[in-house]
């Protein structure tokens, strides 16, 4: 581990024993995540404990991502649109990132804005899931779920550490990348802590935790150097295309690692950019 984040996590050890236990229903979904076989009413059952996820679910399931020109009005509905899968890492991941919502935060001078953090995280994870079906289907799954995750460390940070995360946005509209920024005030990145906090606060696999960590980095991964390769292209995809400015970082550090690990070409990548361009709405 980034012997800064270390010592950061220790000097910070009360606020840090403070952080939210995971949700219920995070869990309870985690400990579905094994089986294929499940009943769609098991997760409707679950999912309808926590009205907050059955309105996101519903949200996301009319938004503009899934192209659905009726209207859904209930779980059932959303698993049959979009399918089992995606409802339960929809559900899993917006019931992790609640838990670091920072929509409540009324009175801290910078709240990151939690609504676009969950946009931007959803369409890295339908970039995500597109390249997956493009290059490898059999990591689409974990890709789409790490990519819903990815950024949950920036959420974390702009909670817990709001003051000190003024200094990053500070330093960030003075053009450096928001990883540059984090890395000069902090010692390490919301990637890192986001790592840190899935897999020692959360636990959650390994493997979901590891893409976060390494988001920013593929070629210091150790492992899962596809699935991370991946994200970290989707991200960059989206950091660059979304219409919003504030959701862009221009400087934003493209890792070419990525590009020869999934054994693509330049071309190939702009290529994919431009076909993406077509079928996410950024
Ligand atoms: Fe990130």
């Amino acid at each position: 581990m980034n012997e800064r984040l270390d010592d950061f996590l220790s000097i910070n050890n009360d606020k840090i024993r403070q952080l939210p236990t995971l949700p219920v229903v995070a869990k309870e979904l985690m400990s579905l995540s094994q089986s294929d076989t499940l009943e769609a009413d098991t997760i409707v059952e679950i999912i309808s404990k926590d009205p907050a996820i059955s309105t996101k679910i519903l949200s996301v399931t009319n938004s503009a991502y899934y192209k659905i020109t009726t209207p859904v009005n209930n779980i059932k509905e959303a698993i049959i649109r979009l399918g089992f899968k995606d409802v339960k890492n929809i559900a899993l991941s917006a019931s992790v990132l609640e838990a670091v919502n920072t929509t409540r935060d009324k009175k801290t001078p910078y709240r990151l804005d939690y609504q676009r953090t969950f946009r931007h995280s959803m369409v890295v994870a339908m970039i995500g899931r597109s390249m997956a079906h493009w290059l490898d289907k059999s990591v689409a799954d974990d890709v789409f779920t790490a990519g819903l995750l990815h950024d949950i460390g920036l959420l974390l940070l702009n909670k817990f550490f709001t003051e000190r995360y003024v200094e990053v946005m500070n330093l960030f509209r003075r053009e450096v990348s928001l990883i540059e920024a984090e890395n000069k005030t902090f010692g390490f990145t919301h990637a890192e802590i986001g790592g840190w906090l899935l897999t020692n606060k959360w636990e959650m696999t390994d493997l979901i935790a590891n893409i976060v960590n390494c988001h920013h980095t593929p070629s210091v991964a150790k492992s899962n150097e596809k699935h991370v390769s991946i994200i970290h292209l989707s991200d960059f995809l989206a950091s660059k295309n979304m219409h919003n400015a504030t959701s862009r970082d221009p400087l934003y550090p493209f890792d070419e690692t990525a590009l020869d690990i999934l054994e693509i070409s330049e071309d190939e990548f702009d290529e994919f950019d431009l076909e993406v361009r077509g079928m996410v709405f950024y």
